[in-house]
C-alpha cells in the first residue's frame, strides 16, 4: 500500500496534485474506503453517521439548499450516504439523483426513498465522484454533505464534471473536513496523541480508520478546494461547521455539558462565516456558481 507523498506506478492511478508533490490513489485505495463504508451502511444513521451534532450540521446545508435552490430543481447528491439529505430535499418538492461509490448506500438511500414513498423524487445510482463521466444529464445544483470530496482521487477532474452536469448559473453546496480543527489539535495534544493530533497536516492520501477498514482522505483549507473548481467556478461563500462546538466524533465530550456547548453552538451559527474563523472547523460549507 503506497503511503501518502509516494509516486505509485499502477495502471489506473489517479493522481492529484498537492503543492509541490503528486501522491497517487489507486484502486486498491478506493476498494477500501468502499468496503469501509459498505461496512458500516447498515447502522450508519445511528450514533456513527448522524449522532446530534452531525444532525446539527446538517441543518446549516439544509438551510443553504433550501435558500439557493427555489422547490422543483433538479439536485445531484454526491456520495448519498443512506440517504438522509436526498430524502429530506425530495419531501421539500425537489427532484434528486443520489450518488454514492459504496453500493451499500446506495442500496439504503433506495430502500428508504422506498420506505417513505419518494422514488418518483429520488434515484440512487452506485456512481463513484470519479465516475460522474458515467452520468448524462442536466442539474441546477449539485450538492454534498460530510466530506465525500474529500475521498475523491483527482478534485480537478470532478469540477470539470460537475461543470459539464450544471446548467449555466447553477450552484454546487459541499460541506468538505477541513484542514484546521482547533479541537481536534486541542483534544489530541493534550492527550499526548500528537500524531493524531497533526492528523489533518498531512499532504495527499491520508489512512483514516473506520470499523477496522481504511478511508482514504484528503484534507483541504477552503482556499485549497476552491483551487480545484477556480477555472469553472466562482467562489460565492463558505463558512466554518463545528469551529467552537466538538467536532461529531467527541459527541460524548458534548453530551457532558449540553448547554454550554449548545452556547458554542450558536456561536458557530454567528461567526463561522466571518474571515479567518471560515477558514477553521471539523467542516466547512462551501457555495460556487458556475461561470
Ligand atoms: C461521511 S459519509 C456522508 C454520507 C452522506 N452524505 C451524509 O450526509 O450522511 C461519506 C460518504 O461518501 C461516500 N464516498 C466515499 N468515497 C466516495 C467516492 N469516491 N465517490 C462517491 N462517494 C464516496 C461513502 O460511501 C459515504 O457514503
Amino acid at each position: 500500500m503506497p503511503s501518502g507523498g509516494t509516486e505509485i506506478e499502477v495502471s489506473r492511478a489517479y493522481k492529484l496534485e498537492t503543492g509541490s508533490r503528486t501522491v497517487a490513489l489507486d484502486e486498491t485505495q478506493l476498494l477500501d474506503t468502499q468496503r469501509a463504508f459498505d461496512s458500516v451502511a447498515a447502522d450508519y444513521d445511528g450514533p456513527r453517521g448522524n449522532n446530534e451534532l452531525i444532525q446539527r450540521m446538517r441543518l446549516t446545508l439544509w438551510d443553504t439548499v433550501g435558500h439557493t435552490f427555489p422547490a422543483g430543481s433538479r439536485l445531484l447528491d454526491l456520495g448519498c450516504g443512506t440517504g438522509i439529505d436526498a430524502a429530506e430535499f425530495a419531501r421539500r418538492g425537489y427532484d434528486v439523483v443520489a450518488t454514492d461509490w459504496s453500493p451499500q448506500m446506495v442500496e439504503r438511500t433506495r430502500a428508504r426513498a422506498n420506505e417513505h414513498g419518494l422514488t418518483a423524487r429520488v434515484k440512487a445510482v452506485h456512481v463513484g465522484v470519479h465516475q460522474l463521466d458515467r452520468l448524462d444529464d442536466t442539474f441546477d445544483g449539485i450538492y454534498s454533505n460530510f466530506g465525500p470530496l474529500n475521498c475523491a482521487p483527482d478534485l480537478g477532474a470532478v469540477a470539470a464534471e460537475c461543470a459539464r452536469l450544471l446548467r449555466p448559473g447553477g450552484t454546487l453546496v459541499f460541506s468538505v473536513i477541513g484542514r484546521i480543527c482547533p479541537w481536534e489539535l486541542g483534544y489530541y495534544t493534550l492527550k499526548g496523541r500528537f500524531k493524531r493530533a497533526a492528523v489533518r497536516a498531512a499532504r495527499g492520501a491520508t489512512a483514516v480508520g473506520m470499523n477496522r477498514h481504511t478511508i482514504w482522505t484528503y484534507y483541504y483549507l477552503p482556499r485549497e478546494f476552491y483551487r480545484a473548481f477556480a477555472s469553472h467556478f466562482s467562489l460565492e461563500s463558505y463558512r466554518a461547521l463545528s469551529l467552537f462546538m466538538p467536532p461529531p466524533y467527541l459527541v460524548d465530550v458534548y453530551r457532558r455539558h449540553r448547554a454550554g456547548y449548545e452556547r458554542m453552538g450558536r456561536l458557530d451559527d454567528r461567526l463561522g462565516a466571518l474571515p479567518l474563523l471560515r477558514d477553521m472547523g471539523d467542516h466547512f460549507l462551501i457555495v460556487m456558481r458556475r461561470r
